[in-house]
């Protein structure tokens, strides 16, 4: 006998015993609640099962799945809470019963997609303008249109937009949603990742969320011009941004989705400082070392596969996601190929907390 064949047989063997004691003493346990059949230290698979319950135990309402079927769209589910690909419809002549269903579809789904769209500039911005103002992007590079920000990587510049995010929280009012368009991209590569910031919420430990409720971040935008090296910029154009943009922002790193009541993180590992958590009702600014810790670990949930979903882009591909309810990741793993991304972001309002909201 070799020792491969040695191993399998008291393997098999093994196996087999343990089953026939654990059938011995087997109780059902599949009327147990999940939170308590999981341990303590991950409970992603709550907060994906908690959200989803939320959602009436299926992928978007009865109500939106009939508007689809009166729009003549089809949907394509990319993940259990979030992200899908609303087929059959053309975003370059939106309707208003089109535009109501996209609202209604990003409320519910969070992120959704759309291909073939090949949109110009003209109507991309259109198209968002559908969904309130427009920001435009003071550190990027702008399209022919101002409102436009063309993301574009390729030789000697790979892509940095790989760290899990939600859009421009150095603002006082930050995003409500942002809408890109790929216009070229890598023949592999380049997909963009989705998180939902509800789920993560709802899958923190408990004594973790009783923690970070109602805690709030200073959010500075100065970190990312650093982190550029600040050299890339005009000296003269940072100081007069410096003196015209507030830096400095504080928001609440759970907050409450204006919409739907629903509680969400909301951090920007990039824009917030990490030592800066502190309690603006009780006046307590944690210790650095907690704060730090708190946001590493928060920070942590978004990558967390459960709670994500992948979008691989096709050229003329439109994603539309809420930066009040998830944050994203674009894969930097094409290089030296160019990926240029056209994206216009909707004006969002002030992030609060309200924790009896849900
Ligand atoms: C972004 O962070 O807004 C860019 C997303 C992407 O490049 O896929």
């Amino acid at each position: 006998m070799t020792d491969t064949t040695s191993y399998n047989a008291r393997a098999i063997d093994t196996a087999q015993r343990l089953m026939a004691m654990r059938r011995a003493t087997a109780r059902d346990r599949s009327g147990v609640p999940l939170d308590d059949l999981l341990p303590a230290r991950d409970k992603a698979a709550l907060g994906v099962q908690r959200e989803y319950e939320r959602m009436g135990g299926q992928p978007v309402s009865d109500r939106l799945a009939a508007a689809a079927e009166r729009l003549g769209a089809s949907l394509e589910h990319l993940g259990l809470t979030l992200g899908t690909v609303i087929h059959g419809v053309d975003l370059a002549a939106p309707t208003d019963d089109l535009v109501a269903f996209v609202r209604a579809a990003l409320l519910e789904r969070k992120v959704v997609f759309f291909r073939d769209q090949h949109l110009s500039e003209a109507e991309q911005v259109a198209f968002g303008r559908r969904f309130g103002e427009l920001d435009a992007f003071p550190f990027g590079r702008p399209g022919d249109d101002p409102f436009i920000l063309e993301i574009a990587h390729g030789p000697g510049s790979p892509g940095y937009e790989n760290g899990w995010h939600t859009d421009v929280t150095w603002m006082e009012e930050p995003s409500l949603g942002s809408i890109a368009q790929l216009v070229e991209g890598p023949a592999v590569g380049g997909d963009t990742l989705f998180a939902d910031s509800h789920a993560a919420y709802l899958g923190l430990p408990v004594a973790l969320r009783e923690r970070v409720d109602g805690l709030h971040g200073v959010n500075d935008y100065r970190i990312f011009l650093a982190d550029r090296g600040e050299a890339a910029f005009d000296p003269e154009v940072v100081a007069e941004v410096k003196d015209a943009i507030p830096f400095g922002v504080t928001h609440p790193i759970v907050r409450t989705h204006p919409e739907t009541g629903k509680q969400a993180l909301y951090l920007h590992g990039g824009f917030l400082r990490h030592e800066s958590l502190h309690d603006p009702v009780t006046g307590e600014h944690l210790p650095e070392e907690e704060s730090r810790e708190l946001v590493r670990q928060l920070l942590a949930q978004h990558t967390r596969p459960e709670y994500q979903c992948r979008f691989r882009w096709e050229i003329g591909s439109v994603a539309f996601w809420d930066n009040r309810a998830v944050q994203h990741y674009a894969s930097s793993d094409y290089y030296p190929e160019r990926r240029v991304l056209r994206r216009v972001t909707v004006r969002g309002d002030r992030p609060f907390h309200r924790p009896e909201a849900g």
